[in-house]
């Protein structure tokens, strides 16, 4: 069997994932159920990416430990890989035991070779994106040293750290890309990679001291190893590199990196020239996307555009934000998401072009054959034509899939489908049905069902839930490899299933658009200044939690009694069982307004409220920095 090795980059733990985060990964998924499709033995990786400064840095701002705030956010891109239907075979972590022990031994291989020295390294470097920038890549904006990735302030270091030679592996790289065009897709973003070897590559700093968020140095364990090189090392450590042999044999080299073309540098240089010092063969390909952007800018959790993707399919479903994804955003340029643009396509693509014929043709089955499959008399010009075009779509298909040019890949099967609803519209089955001309109507609804079979198994990588839904409607089994390359495959005489349309159009004039959470950026406005005497009106004290529970039948609500030393004790309900839960609360200082008119919430006093900042979707409730005794007043 034909093997297909395809990875999608590990992601950063550091906040939850948001839709450009899982935008790599459906097109992976896309391209994983492809290659199943095409009869091959897929291998799917994907996965968290758990060290260095900038999860340390988060873990500190959330007040968690490290490996407590990777284990609760990993958790939440395993289980969206869930909620979105994606068909990865494994999922890595780079805090698996397995995973560190196989990046000291590469590690240690680079060291018998000879490429690792001790140097220092003097420079900038941007946490956010862990990177190290030269000098003359920087951005200065008012005297600051700007990354020029994502346009944060870099950092300045100053270390004793352990070096890659990678200026050694300049000329070889240069061969391979030479010697294998393909290498690194699209040529534009090969183009760019070839432009930083001919001026030479750098050595590169594996190591740092100043933390110890990572995995240690096998020959110095004061130095742990630089983030990048771990993460890379995902890509082999997950198939059994240094402990399984066989099972590495049989998938190394990968055939697919797919990743986003920020990090590109980092997967067609610094991996290859990692690999070449370990003597392992390179990755067939790797091809560099586009970003997902809001109005031209970069959806990302930090820009304060992050858009959830659980509420796109709890709103759409997966097919329709698998279809929106693959044919709007052309896959390789940036692309600007839209939700409007979504329902348009829905409307027009799914709902009225695909679903629609398939809704009539049913219908008519249904009350012309008894809900059978119709036996198919002797075709006519027009019924070959059908079965012509399709031959001539999948080829076309089939290419452009080859290449991963999944938005022209669509727009054949649409082509195909229009061609489908002209076939049907000049054949007019509803006119051979009124005349009770049977056996004409037979063949007419056999082909356009035959056809339907024919696009929804080349629609399954996109749509895999609706193409199901069509081998089932029309009474097959589904085995859409045995249909791709016949006409004629469908077997007649099998109910089928008359039901709703397999799309629901939304009516674009009640639409109602699912809210983009920004951050909250507030100026004050000097006519809403307030005076120290309206600020003296509210009454704030230190309050310890005594007792915490939740409100039945809500999910919002907590009820806590909080104890006010001398003042007593008091009940107040809060808004924030999404973020604690009752257990850990317990015993927290915290501060409330202790002067506020009762309120009922859900039939429940509240005397007073708790203070708590809020985010997007985080939330801490306030506490305060040294011990005090319950009741201090806050001024
Ligand atoms: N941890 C590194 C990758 C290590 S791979 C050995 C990393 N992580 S990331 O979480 O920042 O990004 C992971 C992937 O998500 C990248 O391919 C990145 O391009 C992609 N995306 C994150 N935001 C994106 C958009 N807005 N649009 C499209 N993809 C983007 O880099």
């Amino acid at each position: 069997m034909k093997k297909f090795y395809l990875t999608t980059p590990i992601y950063y733990v550091n906040s939850e994932p948001h839709i450009g985060s899982a935008y790599t990964t459906i097109i992976g998924d896309i391209i994983a159920r492809y290659k199943r499709l095409m009869g091959y033995e897929v291998f799917y990786l994907t996965g968290t990416d758990e060290h260095g400064q900038k999860i340390l840095q988060a873990a500190k701002k959330k007040g968690t430990e490290p490996q407590q705030l990777c284990d609760k956010l990993s958790e939440k891109f395993r289980q969206l890989w869930k909620d979105l239907n994606i068909t990865n075979d494994y999922f890595i972590r780079t805090t698996d035991k397995k995973h560190m022990e196989t990046v000291q031994f590469f590690v240690s291989k680079m060291l018998e070779n000879g490429d690792i020295y001790k140097g220092t390294y003097k420079g900038w470097y941007c946490i956010p994106c862990e990177t190290y920038w030269n000098e003359d890549e920087i951005k200065i904006e008012n005297e600051k040293h700007i990354c020029p990735t994502c346009n944060r302030e870099l950092n300045f270091v100053e270390e004793e750290n352990y070096f890659f030679s990678l200026s050694k592996y300049t000329e070889p790289l240069l061969k391979h890309f030479k010697e294998n065009p393909d290498f690194v897709e699209p040529e534009f973003r090969k183009n760019e990679m070839l432009k930083i070897l001919e001026s030479g590559l750098k050595d590169l700093s594996i190591t740092r001291t100043t933390f110890d968020w990572g995995i240690r140095m096998p020959n110095d364990p004061k130095h742990v190893i630089y983030v990048w090189v771990d993460a890379l090392i995902n890509y082999i450590s997950a198939i059994g590199y240094g402990n399984d042999e066989e099972t590495f044999k049989k998938w190394w080299p990968a055939d697919l990196h797919l990743i986003g073309k920020e990090i590109n540098r980092f997967h067609s240089l610094i991996w290859p020239a990692m690999l070449m010092s370990v003597g392992l063969p390179l990755p067939k390909k790797i091809f560099a996307h586009g970003w997902l952007t809001v109005n031209g800018q970069k959806i990302s959790k930090s820009l304060g555009n992050a858009i959830d993707p659980r509420e796109f399919v709890k709103k759409y479903g997966n097919d329709v934000i698998r279809y929106y994804l693959s044919r709007d955003i052309v896959f390789g340029k940036d692309g600007d998401f839209s939700e409007e643009n979504l329902v348009q396509r829905l409307n027009s693509d799914l709902a009225n072009d695909y679903g629609n014929l398939l809704h009539r043709t049913l219908a008519m089955v249904s009350k012309n054959f008894n809900s059978k499959i119709p036996v198919p008399q002797t075709p006519n010009e027009s019924d070959k034509s059908l079965a012509n075009e399709y031959f001539k779509t999948k080829e076309k298909y089939l290419s452009c899939m080859e290449q991963y040019k999944l938005t022209n890949a669509l727009e054949a099967i649409w082509d195909y489908i229009r061609f489908v609803n002209k076939y049907f519209d000049e054949n007019k089955p509803w006119i051979l049905a009124k005349e009770g001309n049977k056996e004409r109507l037979a063949t007419v609804l056999y082909y356009t069902l035959e056809a339907y079979l024919k696009i929804a198994t080349l629609l399954l990588p996109f749509m895999p839930d609706s193409s199901r839904k069509v081998f089932k409607r029309l009474g097959q089994d589904f085995e859409p490899q045995k249909f791709i390359d016949k006409w004629n495959t469908l077997v007649a005489g099998n109910k089928v299933i008359h039901d709703k349309p397999l799309f629901q159009k939304i009516d674009l004039k009640k639409f109602e658009k699912i809210a983009i959470k920004k951050e909250e950026k507030t100026e004050v406005k000097l006519d809403n200044l307030i005076t120290i005497d309206d600020f003296k009106k509210i009454e704030l004290r230190v309050a310890q939690i005594v007792e915490a529970e939740k409100v039945e039948k809500s999910e919002k609500l907590l009820k806590l009694i909080v104890d006010l030393g001398k003042h007593g004790k008091r009940q107040i309900v809060a808004g924030i069982s999404k973020y604690y839960s009752p257990e850990e609360l317990i015993g927290k200082k915290i501060i409330v307004v202790f002067n506020l008119k009762p309120a009922k919430l859900m039939g429940i006093e509240s005397q007073g409220m708790l203070l708590a900042a809020k985010i997007n979707n985080d939330l801490t409730v306030l506490t305060v920095d040294r011990d005090i005794e319950p009741g201090a007043k806050i001024s």
